[in-house]
């Protein structure tokens, strides 16, 4: 099939390269020429394990190519898809303005009968709105589809590949029939339903996926005050098929471009067809918390007294695999401690630039590696569970520490790995050692 794939984020490019890997004849368009000549010259504007080497691969076939000109893309292909960014407005509300764009240029490009699928994660009713929106620009046959995205950063290509599902909303058989062969060869459990409920699908996936982070983390603050450890409660329950064992690792609360932006966006849409989503607003509450438990325990352990410290930071990124920064903890918990008078080192295998293009540069040591960043330290604070940290030796690394004192975040090390040293160890919902 002929298919455009309107914006190269996460989600555009590892879609596009995707769909050219089924053998589909793919163009990706994005409006930012910067981008285009990167992807055009090789490169690839995230990072994303194995993208890079998929998208070359299919290029050279090609299958897939790059460019600035959407009017001609849309004109070359029977299938649009648009993957442009929804970022929240200030109140929580998902932002369709770059959605509403890309809606109108496709309708001015148009020449036959296409297939617009949204990718992007929008709204319920949006589709109806954008459909319209097309209709009143052009008198062009099209039928609109709802194609919601659940591929995660850092394994964007398996998820693609392997989804669990793919959800197909659609008022019109014809166009459900061509997603469903499209997707075919990906998954059995294609969801054929109505538009609204396709975007719904969506957002209640994230939501409760959040609630689980948000409900596991409440259990780890009751493990540390009853003696219980969480990761063994987690797996406790996890062994039960309707509860699962996934998204009940507890750590310092979710982040990202996701769950924060599309938790707090649900709560708007069912506030405006007055309906208060508590349930949601405690899992956003509890998340926001959660980060500050670093911090609560560096002042448990400094009496209070943290001014003139000096506090190390492994991990910058809102999780392992990824450069993306976007809420993640390690931002707010940072300027917490450059705000109390707090010396900072920092380091992440790959997310350094990304997170001083969001933070600034001013104010904290950076870093080149875990023991330079964690040497002549008094703590050291672990936020984001790469690798790389899990393979430091412990003995090592208490021997470059001014003081032998780790709170970790995300839960990586345990008792085993810490015998022998002379570690004070804080992790979440888990018995502190020392
Ligand atoms: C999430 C969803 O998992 C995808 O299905 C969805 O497509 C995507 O949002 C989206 O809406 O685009 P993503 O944000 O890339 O994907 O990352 P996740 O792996 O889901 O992790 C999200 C956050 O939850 C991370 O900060 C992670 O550290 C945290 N997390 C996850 C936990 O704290 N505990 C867990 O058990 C799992």
């Amino acid at each position: 099939m002929n298919i455009t794939v309107i914006g190269t984020g996460y989600v555009g490019l590892v879609s596009g390269v995707c769909y050219a890997e089924l053998g589909n004849q793919v163009i990706c368009v994005d409006k930012d020429p910067r981008k285009i000549a990167m992807l055009n010259a090789g490169g690839i504007p995230i990072y994303e394990p194995g993208l890079q080497e998929l998208a070359a691969a299919n290029r050279e076939a090609g299958k897939l190519s790059f460019t600035g000109d959407l009017p001609s893309a849309v004109r070359q292909s029977d299938i649009i898809i648009i993957a442009v960014g929804t970022p929240p407005l200030p109140n929580g509300e998902a932002n369709l303005a770059f959605i509403d764009q890309v809606a109108l240029e496709i309708a001015e490009a148009m020449n036959g009968y296409k297939i617009i699928a949204v990718k992007s994660t929008v709204p319920v009713g949006t589709n109806e709105r954008l459909a319209k929106l097309i209709r009143s620009k052009s008198d062009k046959v099209f039928d609109s589809i709802s194609l919601p995205e659940f591929l995660r950063e850092g394994s964007a290509i398996g998820d693609t590949l392997h989804p669990d599902r793919i959800i197909v909303g659609a008022e019109c058989q014809r166009a459900a029939d061509t997603m469903t062969e499209l997707h075919k060869p990906l998954t059995e459990h294609i969801v054929v339903t109505d538009i609204r409920s396709a975007e719904m699908i969506k957002y209640a996936s994230n939501a409760f996926l959040a609630t689980k982070i948000s409900f596991i983390n409440e259990i780890a603050n009751i493990c540390e005050k009853v003696g219980a450890d969480v990761t063994k409660v987690a797996e406790g329950m996890g062994y039960d098929k309707r509860i699962g064992p996934s998204f009940l690792k507890a750590g310092i609360g979710y982040g990202g471009s996701c769950f924060p932006k599309d938790t707090s966006a649900l709560i708007q849409i069912a506030g405006h067809v007055d309906y208060e989503f508590k349930l949601l607003r405690s899992v956003v509450e509890v998340n926001q918390g959660q980060r500050f438990n670093v911090i609560r325990k560096l002042e448990n352990i400094f009496d209070g007294k943290l001014e003139g410290k000096t506090v190390a930071v492994w991990g910058l990124a809102f999780k392992p695999n990824t450069d993306d920064v976007r809420d993640s903890p390690a931002l707010e918990i940072i300027q917490h401690l450059v705000d109390n008078g707090v010396k900072v080192k920092a380091y992440d295998p790959i997310a350094m630039e990304s997170f001083q293009a969001l933070f600034g540069k001013e104010g904290v040591e950076w870093c080149h590696g875990a023991l330079e960043t964690a040497r002549d330290a008094d703590a050291l604070c672990l936020l984001t569970e790469w690798d790389e940290f899990a393979k430091v030796d412990l003995l090592q690394l208490q021997n470059v520490l001014r003081q032998p004192i780790l709170i970790d975040g995300r839960n990586v090390f345990n008792e085993e790995h810490l015998l022998g040293t002379d570690f004070i160890y804080y992790s979440v919902g888990r018995p502190n050692l020392n």
